[in-house]
């Protein structure tokens, strides 16, 4: 038969496809969560997502050398603290969990990225990422809180800070309060399209965080909505954001490539627990390739346009992604 066009030729074999493919994931292109708890020796295993671990800082010192060592250069901290009370205090304690593990990482590991993750419902004892007054969570008293606790993390040596509370007007109040306390050069990744969503069950867990009553929904986006996450990121921008995120990443590719296209800074997407724990359950049953199915997800995110990826698969991924590089995907001669 005559074709003019047979785009299969392109597809012929391995190394043509390598030649011709336009989408790659880079192992600095990954940023792995972790999860930091009091005391010493502690590695404690979190049910929901398997492979995930609570460090203590001694245990998270011996894991970001297999981080550093993996070629993943950047991490994201989460602090689950024993002391949680109404306004969140323990997320700016000087000496809080977060705190020092940035300061041993930081001494550690100069030039490893630390992102710390700014919100108060981790520290809070209702759950909520705001203070609360009559079961209503309260905006503008929520900020100066949040301010704190990025201003001390950046003194604790973060590189960046990233609001995760879904507050309004909170980027540009911690842009002012970095800059007046000296840090005009830490940097703010700001979820700015956080969608309330169910996919962040299994994180709820991890983070000990989840809301004593009520739900998110009255401060974390709408998932019908597209329109309000470019109106929110375009007000990130204008407060101060350095960096937006699109968080979750796989149900939300249209909304990482909506605002890739209309915004010109660095995107990052949060591949987040309840798409770890789905791809994970899965894999453990033999139902799917584990491997294979996590780098055609982390590839389609960056199709769709995130310039980063935040997963809990940062460190496979990473030794998956160098395998491929080293050719062990053809067959040997
Ligand atoms: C804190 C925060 C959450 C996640 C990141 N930062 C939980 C939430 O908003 O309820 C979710 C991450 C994940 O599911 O992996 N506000």
């Amino acid at each position: 038969m005559e074709l003019t066009r047979r785009p299969r030729r392109l597809r012929k074999n391995a190394a043509i496809r390598d030649l011709v493919h336009e989408t790659d994931v880079r192992v600095t292109d990954l940023i792995a969560p972790v999860f930091v708890v009091e005391g010493a020796q502690k590695k404690e295993a979190v049910s929901s997502m398997p492979g995930i671990f609570q460090y203590s800082i001694d245990t998270l010192q011996i894991h970001l050398k297999e981080v550093w060592d993996s070629g993943v250069r950047s991490v994201i901290f989460f602090g689950v603290p024993d002391h949680k009370d109404a306004c969140g205090s323990g997320a700016w304690d000087p000496d809080g969990v977060v705190q020092r593990a940035l300061r041993m990482a930081k001494s550690s590991y100069p030039d490893l990225v630390c992102i710390a993750d700014i919100c108060l419902c981790e520290y809070t004892d209702h759950g909520h990422c705001g203070i609360v007054r009559d079961g209503e969570i309260l905006n503008d008293e929520t900020l100066e809180y949040l301010s704190r606790a990025a201003v001390s993390c950046a003194a604790a040596g973060a590189d960046i800070v990233a609001p995760s509370d879904m507050m309004d007007g909170r980027i540009g109040h911690m842009r002012r309060a970095l800059d007046q306390a000296g840090y005009q050069d830490t940097l703010i990744m700001a979820y700015s399209v956080k969608y309330a969503s169910s996919f962040y069950g299994p994180f709820r867990e991890a983070a000990d965080s989840a809301p004593a009553f009520g739900d998110r929904k009255t401060y974390q986006m709408d998932w019908r909505n597209k329109t309000e996450a470019v109106v929110e990121t375009a007000l990130d921008i204008e407060e101060g954001a350095d960096i937006v995120m699109v968080k979750p990443a796989l149900a939300y590719l249209d909304m990482v490539k909506t605002i890739r296209d209309r915004f010109d800074l660095p995107v990052c997407t949060y591949s987040v627990s309840g798409e770890y724990a789905m791809i994970k359950a899965a894999a453990q049953n033999g139902w799917i390739d584990e491997k294979s199915v996590v780098l055609e997800s982390l590839t389609a995110m960056k199709r769709a346009g995130a310039g980063m990826i935040i997963t809990y698969y940062a460190l496979p991924a990473a030794r998956w992604i160098q395998e491929q590089q080293k050719g062990e995907t053809y067959e040997s001669h």
